[in-house]
């Protein structure tokens, strides 16, 4: 069997590491606003492909987390090459350029022996499967047990977003954080890989920018019936939720790496708590959100991206000191590479990779579901 993988933290065996090869800036859209950090108000974010230098520095990390899985005995294979220059015209909406294929967690997903693309939430990354495609044909041919899904595509015309959304001041963001009403309306399917984390059985999603609740529908439909539960997950303080992985990271059964700004919401955290899992904050980052790359949209909590290689060996950013002191206490073997150089492409560890193999089946983590 070479598609498996039920969860974040069994021993992983065969990865897909991204690749920032023809990167461009991620364009002004609906559903996305970047910004350049710390710059005046209104300062043009830049356009169309990014430097050669800095595609330079993020592969040469790249290829670093490549060759310390590769030396820990995991096969790592690697997108093929997309023209992300390239603008997208569909009859709904047009874009003048793609994004980059840094993150493959953003889009695909293991889930058992079933891969999943995302429907994705924004124009720019449209097409974003399509660097995994050749792969995905590949594992699809090699094993007659894969289930290969392409989540419905939205239209992502005009109206699926909220373009107020951007607008909304801070009090208001506070005033409606239990209503987790995000950019993206309701009416179609949205959903990006990254706001799912897995459980074996269970799978919690997250409601966010990139994920709305009929995404979440669309993956209980879909899942269910094929013997996993779904349970949203909401984060009130995050008021500009994307992705679930920097924020509630599992690092073995019954343990989960928590970020301390962004606390689950009670009814939420009633699943881990009777269950008996332990909900330990991460520390402080070492940099704050204004030391983060000029051009990085994510925030500074891009330091609890992880990657598990086991329940009992994790990779961490090189400058990371405060949490690989705290992972360590925690008995995890700690290894760790630079990747800073990565942070601008929106990612670190967790998101610049897809698991495609760890070994182990489909546990049960949560037994007050099964127990009469
Ligand atoms: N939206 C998240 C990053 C997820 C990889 C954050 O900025 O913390």
């Amino acid at each position: 069997m070479i598609v498996n993988s039920w969860n974040e933290w069994d021993p992983l065996r065969e990865v897909v590491v991204g690749s920032a090869d023809n990167a461009c800036f991620e364009p002004i859209e609906p559903g996305n606003r970047p910004t350049v950090r710390n710059a005046p108000a209104g300062s043009p974010f830049p356009t169309g492909p990014k430097p050669r230098a800095a595609i330079e520095r993020a592969n040469e990390e790249l290829a670093g987390l490549a060759a310390l899985l590769e030396s820990r005995g995991i096969t790592v294979r690697r997108p093929t090459p997309h023209d992300f220059a390239a603008p997208v015209r569909t009859p709904d909406f047009e874009v003048a350029n793609q994004y980059c294929a840094v993150c493959p967690r953003d889009v695909m997903i293991t889930i058992g022996h079933e891969i999943i693309e995302a429907t994705m939430s924004r124009r720019a990354r449209y097409f974003e499967f399509r660097p995994y495609r050749e792969l995905v044909y590949e594992y699809w041919n090699a094993d007659p047990d894969v289930v290969w899904t392409t989540a419905p595509k939205p239209s992502m015309d005009d109206g699926m977003y909220r373009e107020e959304f951007w607008e909304w001041p801070l009090a208001e963001r506070h005033r409606r954080m239990h209503s987790f009403e995000f950019c993206v309306s309701q009416d179609q399917v949205v959903f990006d890989a990254a706001d799912i984390s897995r459980f074996g059985r269970d799978l919690i999603v997250q409601e966010s920018m990139t994920t709305n609740r009929t995404g979440i529908s669309w993956l209980k439909r879909h899942l269910e019936p094929r013997g996993f539960r779904v349970h949203p997950v909401h984060f009130p303080l995050d008021h500009f939720p994307s992705h679930i992985d920097c924020t509630f990271v599992p690092l073995r059964p019954g343990l989960v790496l928590t970020n301390p700004e962004r606390p689950l919401l009670d009814r939420d955290a009633r699943l881990f708590l009777d269950n008996d899992w332990q909900l330990v904050d991460a520390p402080q980052p070492t940099s704050g959100n204004d030391e983060m790359p000029e051009y990085c949209q994510s925030s500074k909590w891009l330091s609890m991206n992880v990657l598990s290689l086991s329940p009992t060996t994790v990779v961490c950013e090189e400058q990371e000191k405060p949490l690989q002191d705290l992972l360590s206490k925690l008995d995890f073997e700690v290894l760790t590479v630079p990747f800073r150089n990565v942070f601008e492409y929106g990612g670190s560890l967790h998101c610049a990779t897809w698991d495609i193999h760890r070994e182990g089946g489909q546990e049960d983590y949560f037994p007050t579901l099964t127990r009469p």
